[in-house]
C-alpha cells in the first residue's frame, strides 16, 4: 500500500540532519498574511501536506499563492474582500483552518468557519477562541457545525485566557492587530510560534508587544504593509531527530535549530543518560546504551511540549525501568500506546497518566498511525525494533515532518 511505510530495525542512525521551518508557525503565518495589503514572501515554510491543504483553502477563497522555490511561498491576497466561507469538505481536514477566524475579522470583519470536528487528539473546542473575538466585538452564533463572526463595530479589549490556548492567542492577536484601540491577553500562550507570529506582524507595520510573556498588547492599526519573513526552524521535528539518535544508540547532529525552542526537550533528553551537547553548528546527540527512566508532565511552553509526549513514550518504552508520564494538555492523547504495545511495549493508561515499564527490546510489527506525532512515535520505535515494522496510514507523518524518508535514509535507516 502506497500510504505504508515498511522500516527495519536494529541499526544505529548516524549524521546530520537539517531541521525545516516550524509547521505550527507556517501554518498561522501564512493565514495571517491575508491581514497585509501586497505581495507576502514566506522563507523556510516546510513542504508538508498541512500546508498544501491550507494553500488550497486560501486559494479556495480567493488568496493566490505560489511556490518560489523549494521553501520560498509567495502569497497574494485580492485588493477587495475574501471570500468569507471555507468549504467544509476542505476545512474539515485541517484543524489549523479555525485560524481563519481571527484573520478574517481582523481583514474585513466578517468570519465563517467550520466547527473543527474531533480528532484523534481530543474534542479540540474553540470556547476561548470565540470568547476572544467576541470581547473584541465580533457578534458570533453557532449553525450548522461552522461559526458565524461579524464585527460591525471592532474595538480593543482585555480578554482572559482560561487556559493558554495557542490558537486561541493567534486567533485574538490577528484580530486585534487591525481592530482600532488596545488589547490585552491575558494569560496568553508563550510558545516560540507566538512569538513567530508577533515579529512577522509586527515586520508590518503591527504594534504587538510582550508576545513569549502571559501578558500581550496590541495597538490596532489601520493597515499592514506585506514584506518578506523566514520561519523559524521546528523544535518538535528537532525534537524527534534527537530522539532518534537517543533510541537507536547512534549519533546525531541536528542542525538549525534555536537552543532556547529546545530547552526542555535537552533537560529530559539528558536525565535518560542520552549524551546532549549543544555547538555552533547545532545540537549533537549520542545514544548511551539503554536509557533511564524519566518521569514526564507534558505543559504550556516553556513546560515539556505535549508534541513530544509520544516520542518520548516510544524512548522509554526500552528504559531500564519504569517512567511516569502524565498528559496536562489534551485530553485524550494516548493513542501511540496500543500500537507500541503490538511491538512489545509494557504500558499501562489510567486517564491522563501512563505507567511505561521498560523492555529489552521491541519487535516489528503490523502497526497504524492514528495521529501525526504518535505516527513519529511508531517510526522511532521501529528504528530500534528488532526485525521489520509496517506502518499504516503514514500519511500522518507526512503532514508534519518534510521529506522524513529522506532524511532518515540519509541518516542509515533502512525504510521504503
Ligand atoms: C496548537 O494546537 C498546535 N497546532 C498543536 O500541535 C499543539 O499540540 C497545541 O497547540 C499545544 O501546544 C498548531 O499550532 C497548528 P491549544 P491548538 O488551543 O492551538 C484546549 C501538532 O502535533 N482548548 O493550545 O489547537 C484544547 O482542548 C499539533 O503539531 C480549549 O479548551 O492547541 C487542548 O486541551 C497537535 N478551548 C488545550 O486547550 C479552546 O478554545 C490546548 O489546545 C481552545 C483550546
Amino acid at each position: 500500500m502506497k500510504n505504508t511505510l515498511i522500516i527495519e530495525g536494529g541499526n544505529p542512525l548516524n549524521g546530520q540532519v537539517r531541521v525545516s521551518g516550524a509547521k505550527n508557525a507556517a501554518l498561522v503565518l501564512v493565514v495571517a498574511s491575508i491581514l497585509a495589503d501586497g505581495e507576502t514572501i514566506l522563507d523556510n515554510v516546510p513542504r508538508i501536506s498541512d500546508m498544501e491543504y491550507l494553500l488550497r483553502i486560501l486559494n479556495d477563497i480567493g488568496v493566490k499563492t505560489r511556490w518560489q522555490d523549494d521553501n520560498s511561498l509567495l502569497i497574494c491576497p485580492p485588493d477587495g474582500d475574501l471570500k468569507t466561507r471555507t468549504s467544509y469538505e476542505l476545512a474539515k481536514r485541517l484543524r489549523a483552518s479555525n485560524l481563519l477566524l481571527g484573520a478574517m475579522l481582523g481583514r474585513q470583519g466578517e468570519a465563517v468557519v467550520s466547527l473543527p470536528g474531533g480528532c484523534d487528539i481530543g474534542s479540540r473546542p474553540m470556547d476561548l477562541h470565540i470568547k476572544g473575538v467576541q470581547a473584541l466585538g465580533a457578534d458570533v452564533k453557532l449553525e450548522h457545525g461552522y461559526i458565524y463572526a461579524y464585527a460591525k463595530n471592532p474595538g480593543g479589549n482585555r480578554v482572559y485566557l482560561d487556559f493558554p490556548s495557542v490558537g486561541a492567542t493567534e486567533n485574538i492577536i490577528m484580530m486585534a492587530v487591525r481592530t482600532p484601540g488596545q488589547s490585552v491577553i491575558e494569560n496568553a500562550a508563550k510558545e516560540p510560534e507566538i512569538v513567530d507570529l508577533a515579529n512577522f506582524l509586527n515586520s508590518m507595520g503591527a504594534r504587538i508587544r510582550g508576545a513569549g510573556t502571559d501578558i500581550i498588547k496590541i495597538e490596532g492599526v489601520e493597515e499592514l504593509q506585506a514584506g518578506r519573513y523566514a520561519i523559524i526552524p521546528d523544535r518538535i521535528e528537532a525534537g524527534t531527530y534527537m530522539i532518534a539518535a537517543a533510541i537507536s544508540g547512534g549519533e546525531i547532529l541536528v542542525e538549525n535549530v534555536i537552543p532556547t525552542h529546545l530547552h526542555p526537550i535537552v533537560a529530559k533528553l539528558q536525565e535518560t543518560g542520552t549524551i546532549v551537547e549543544e555547538n555552533d553548528r547545532g545540537i549533537m546527540v549520542r545514544g548511551n546504551g539503554r536509557v533511564k527512566p524519566v518521569d514526564i508532565k507534558t505543559l504550556p511552553y516553556p513546560g515539556f511540549p505535549t508534541d513530544m509526549q509520544s516520542q518520548m513514550m516510544a524512548l522509554l518504552s526500552t528504559a531500564q525501568g519504569s517512567s511516569v508520564i502524565v498528559e496536562n494538555v489534551f485530553e485524550n492523547r494516548f493513542q501511540s500506546v496500543d500500537e507500541l504495545k503490538r511491538m512489545g511495549a509494557s504500558i499501562k493508561v489510567e486517564g491522563h497518566t501512563a505507567v511505561v515499564e521498560g523492555v529489552n527490546r521491541l519487535h516489528g510489527a503490523k502497526v497504524r498511525a492514528t495521529d501525526l506525532r504518535a505516527g513519529a512515535a511508531l517510526v522511532l520505535a521501529a528504528l530500534a525494533a528488532d526485525g521489520c515494522t509496517e506502518i499504516e496510514e503514514a500519511g500522518h507523518i507526512f503532514r508534519g515532518y518534510e521529506n522524513i524518508e529522506v532524511k532518515l535514509t540519509s541518516l542509515g535507516a533502512k525504510l521504503r
